[in-house]
Parts: structure tokens; sequence; C-alpha cells
């Protein structure tokens, strides 16, 4: 089979990985310094809808598979769909669960999907004068696509007029705040947990943990993920019955009567709190860093999966899941998520091993040297019978890579391990 992934980070990285399987052909767009060692890359950027239609044809390709949600809101899967291109992920309406916040929260509130008590403004007056009416700290969110910057949580009520300021007056996320929602902040431990649909079947995929956090024990600013684990002990085998009743099934009705096909991946951010999980975020794409870590455990057949949910048969489809626990650790640029200097080399091993895959999020290769090109750079994952060994595996891989100015976090799966050894 001949595939094309669009993107360029780890994510697509572990998707180009996964779907190596059964000899199937690879291309990228455009792909990275560690993708093109599995894949041919191509130079057509992941947001330029018609030259990726040129190329897919040109390619004549069996499957695509979208990684970011750029492409996927501003309508891709719509485009190729007109072209007899299959490809794996909702379209333009759909992706409004991640592209318009306002739109997502409406639909959990109007379908009874637990999530945070919120209200939606574009008025700054009218934003303020109900922030004064809150007690507590609230999140401030812009309600379109910000690049994972849109989100703003505020301890006092002078940082949330800030954030409306900031949002609504400066203008700083451009159209994308517009229009923001402002929500209860809900105290818990968050999970990720992707889900496979077709529209009328939902399947989850094993939960994971991200750490968005830069530094160590989720202090500092917040980044796209310095890390991620699964499967998360959190989501217990009653948690996840709870997801997937309430949560889950409630929006593919919500979807259906809606009118809204829904074909790809749903993502849901989840909080668990003392009354249950609450919907954070629904994103309309596998999340990164947590599918380096998912995807390494399926044990079905990846492109198997994609078409059988593109043919609309995924209650065919039983997936199947290795028993072990995966890690990853992402080493960073120095700056991250701030202003970073590109184009240090890399050096040291990084040659995947049965139990370490490195995935490339932000290199670039140039005669054959490697070469940091992003934030989020390596993406180390360690494969473990325990978490505790994943983790060891994850660190020791990463101790053996180097380039000027590498972070990464030291406590990646903690949170896992301490809640498996008090059961
Ligand atoms: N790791 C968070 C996300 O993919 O949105």
């Amino acid at each position: 089979m001949r595939i094309l992934v669009i993107g360029s980070g780890g994510r697509e990285h572990a998707l180009i990985w996964k779907l190596g399987e059964h000899k199937n052909q690879l291309f990228c767009a455009p792909g990275n310094g560690g993708i093109a060692e599995l894949a041919q890359c191509k130079k057509t950027g992941a947001e330029n809808i018609p030259a990726l239609l040129k190329l897919a044809e040109q390619l004549k390709v069996d499957l695509v598979v979208v990684g970011p949600e750029v492409p996927l809101v501003l309508g891709i899967v719509d485009e190729f769909q007109k072209n007899r291109i299959p490809i794996f992920g909702p379209r333009k309406e759909a992706a409004r669960l991640e592209g318009e916040k306002a739109f997502a929260k409406r639909l959990m509130k109007e379908y009874n999907i637990p999530t945070a008590e919120f209200e939606i403004f574009s008025d700054e007056k009218k934003a303020k004068k109900y922030v004064e009416t809150k007690a507590g700290r609230v999140v401030i969110k812009a309600s379109g696509l910000a690049a994972g910057k849109g989100a703003m949580v505020c301890p006092t009520k002078d940082e949330a007029f800030a954030a409306i300021e900031k949002a609504l007056v400066q203008k700083e996320f451009g159209k994308a705040g517009e229009t923001i929602v402002i929500e209860q902040f809900l105290e818990g431990e968050e999970a990720s947990i992707i889900a496979i649909t077709d529209g009328n079947t939902i399947v989850p995929l094993i939960p994971s943990q991200d750490h968005k956090p830069l530094l160590n024990d989720d202090e500092g600013p917040n980044t796209g993920g310095m890390g991620a684990y699964a499967p998360a002990p959190l989501i217990t085998k009653e948690l996840a019955k709870e997801i997937q009743t309430k949560i889950f099934n409630r929006l593919l009705v919500a979807l259906q009567k809606q009118s809204i096909e829904y074909c790809g991946v749903i993502y849901a951010g989840i909080i668990i709190t003392d009354s249950g999980p609450y919907v954070l975020e629904f994103n309309c794409r596998f999340g990164d860093p947590e599918t380096q870590p998912v995807l390494p455990l399926l044990k079905s057949d990846s492109a198997e999966v994609m078409l059988s949910t593109i043919a609309g048969k995924l209650a065919q489809i039983n997936l199947k899941w290795s028993t072990d626990y995966a890690l990853c650790v992402v080493a960073a640029s120095a700056g991250y998520p701030g202003k970073y200097e590109k184009g240090k080399e890399i050096t040291g091993n990084l040659r995947n091993r049965e139990d370490v895959l490195i995935f490339h999020a932000g290199t670039e290769k140039r005669e054959g040297k490697l070469y940091t090109a992003g934030g989020r750079v390596l993406g180390v994952t360690g494969i473990g019978s325990t978490l505790s060994q994943a983790k060891q595996k994850a660190y020791l891989a990463l101790e053996q890579i180097k380039f000027e100015g590498l972070y990464y976090r030291n406590d990646i799966g903690d949170k896992g391990i301490r809640r498996i050894e008090k059961n």
C-alpha cells in the first residue's frame, strides 16, 4: 500500500513508524530528518492543500493520514474526498470540535457531556463583568486555533482581566481570539484519551498522560507537551466505562443529531475531578507527544484500522494491545517554548532498538549529519513490562544523545509510577 502522512513532528514520525508495517510504501509531507529514514519526504507544506492534493494524485496513494489540526480545520478532508482519495481525518465541519472551542463547549452543554461551567464572549466589558461574579480561578481560552498558546489559567481577577484584554483588545491571537470562552478552573489530574470513530462506533485507544508544563513537578510555562506515557493507571476500568458512556457515546449522539459526519480521531483531554471525568478539550487529531508512547503498544495493523474507519466498518475491528508500558521523554531546545536556536548538531546513539524508539520532532538532515530544527527536537520512547522499566529505558537512551542546549524533564511518568506503587 502507498501511504502519505501529512506533518513534520514526533506524532508523524510515530505514525510513519507504525504504518511502515507490512512493507507499506511511505511518503511524508514535509517530514523531518528522522522520518526521512523511513519515508520519502516531499517538500510540500502541511497547510498547502492544493499542492498536497496534486502530490497525492502524482504519488497515486491508497491512503492519506493527516497529523496536525490546521489542515483538518482548513478542510483538507473535504477536498481529498471530492477527488476520491482515501483520507483519514474529520471534514472541516467536524474539525470545528477543535477549531472552535465555543462550538465544542455549546455542544457539550446541550448534550450533557461533563465539562467546566462556562460563558462565551466577544465583548471586553461583558467578559470582565462576568469574571467579577466568579469566585476562584478561571481559565480563559481563545475560541480559535492559537498554536497551543490560547489557554490562560488566571488565578486572580487582575490576571483574568489581562487575559481578556490580550485576546479581545490587543488581539494577540488575531481572529482566533475574537471570541473567548471563560470557564471555571477544575482541580484534578489530567489524562488524554485518543479515540477513533467512523461516526457510528467510537473506540478509545489506551489512555495516556501528557506533561504540558516545561519544568519538573508541573511547574513553569505550558508547552506542546514534554513527555507522555501509556497506559495511564489513572484511568481505571470503571473510569474508562464512565468516559465511554458520559463523554464519547454522548458526543456521537450530539454529532449525529447535528448531522455532522465525523470520521477519524477524536482526542479528549480529560480531567478527573472528585465528581468524575470532565472534558477540558476535544481535538480532531492524534495527540503529540501522546501518539509516541501509544502507537508502539498497538498490535493491530494501523492502516487496516484507518481504512476500515473510512469505510464505516470500525465495528468489525477489535484493537489488540501489548501488555507493556511505553514512556516518551521530549528532548527540547534551550529556550523552548520561548525563543530557541536551531541548527545544533545532534550526536550520540540515535538508533532504534527493540525497547527504545527515537522519534524525531524537530530535526533536519544535512550532508549526512543531523541538526536541531525545532523547539521539541526528539521524543525518546522506552518500552518495558512495567512503567518504571519503560522510564528507565527512555532516560538511559536519552543520556546517550547530545546537542547544545538539550533540555528535558526528569519526572515523566512519576505520577503514574506513584499511583501503581500505591495500589
Ligand atoms: N499533547 C497535547 C495535544 O496534542 O494537544
